[in-house]
């Protein structure tokens, strides 16, 4: 049957992960071997450096996540992997060792959007989290609002016009040299700063629920010109949690504007930047001020892992979906 345990692997972007989440849904392992490392010197992911490293980590990592859950390759009951979006050469490395090892196994798979997987990480703590609500979903690559009903199936509600608000951060970091990834690095300094002292642009109109966070790098681009290292090395936490300040209150705001359109008790805020700091005081607060049930992911589920895979996926094969024969990498997708 399918309730058995199913193995999630993740290979979208630099992270090579394999998660087992066992039939009631409690995750059994988590591995993830990220390519941070590799990247670093760039400045950012080189697709070419990322296949090449998730071949070599892939067979090795989804052995760990077995082990590490106490079974062997033949309690598996079901694959679940990631078919996209994401840098296609990535891709094909885990679909293909995904594929081969449900036929090896004669068990069956499922693909996943890896925007399904982030969605399904605000029910990994809580599964009685409420299935209505509005899902934000901020990360590297999306900044997109969901209304999801009580049967699952997502509508767009806006998403960013520029910018991904992890991008704002990356470039942001990146502009402070701060290095990559840069959005963890910016959370830390900007502990140290002040977020009231030096303010910067928010794209706030109250009739939209769309994003923009290109105006907001060019302000820090701009703020940056002329100003001496010596200048900035005494006020950098104070930029650092200024320019933050300017991501993460748009996104509170505009987050529970959304819930109050949608007549919803929920907001599930998932992705890499849920895992920043303010951003989680700052949605805590406002939730229990407005009596909104609030589901933030813990932080090892919050950026890119397959345990959110394996979630979804043991959902998409209860359902009875299956991975086509022919199924190939998904390199976009619609939102
Ligand atoms: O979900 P994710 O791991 O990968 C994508 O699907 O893109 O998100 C990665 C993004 C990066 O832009 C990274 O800088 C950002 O999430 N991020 C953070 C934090 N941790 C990760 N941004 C702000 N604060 C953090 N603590
Ligand atoms: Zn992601």
């Amino acid at each position: 049957g399918t309730d058995g345990p199913v193995l999630g692997i993740e290979t979208s972007c630099d992270e090579t992960a394999a998660a087992v989440i066992r039939g009631d849904g409690t995750i059994l392992s988590n591995v993830i071997s990220s390519q941070h490392s590799v990247h670093a010197r760039f400045g950012g992911v080189v697709p070419e450096l990322a296949s090449r490293a998730h071949i070599e980590k892939i067979e090795e990592i989804a052995a760990r996540a077995i082990d590490e859950a106490g079974l062997s390759w033949q309690d598996l009951a079901g694959v679940a992997v990631t078919e996209g979006p994401g840098l296609a050469g990535a891709l094909i490395v885990g679909l293909n060792y995904a594929k081969a090892l449900a036929f090896a196994l004669n068990i069956p798979i499922v693909g996943v959007s890896h925007l399904e997987g982030h969605i399904a990480s605000a029910w990994l703590k809580d599964p009685s989290f409420p299935r209505s609500c509005v899902v934000l979903v901020v990360s590297g690559g999306h900044t997109h609002l969901y209304h999801r009903g009580q049967d699952g199936a997502t509508r767009l509600l806006a998403r960013t016009r520029d910018d991904a608000a992890g991008e704002a951060f990356d470039k942001g970091a990146q502009m402070l040299g701060l290095g990559f990834p840069g959005g963890p690095a910016l959370d830390k300094l900007a502990q140290a700063g002040n977020p009231g002292k030096i303010r910067f642009p928010r794209s706030m109109r109250k009739s939209s629920l769309e994003f923009s966070f290109s105006g907001l790098k060019t302000s820090l681009l701009y703020r940056l010109q002329g100003m001496d290292k010596a200048h900035l090395d005494g006020i950098r936490a104070d930029v650092a949690a200024g320019y933050q300040e300017a991501i993460v209150s748009v996104l509170v705001e505009k987050a529970f504007t959304a819930v109050g359109r949608c007549g919803v008790a929920a907001l599930a805020v998932v992705g890499g930047v849920s895992a920043n700091s303010r951003l989680r005081a700052l949605l805590t607060e406002r939730a229990h001020r407005e009596g909104v049930l609030l589901s933030i992911p813990p932080l090892q589920y919050c950026t890119d892992n397959a345990a959110m895979i394996a979630a979804a996926g043991r959902n998409a094969l209860s359902a009875g979906r299956r991975l086509a024969d022919d199924a190939e990498a998904l390199v976009t997708m619609d939102p």
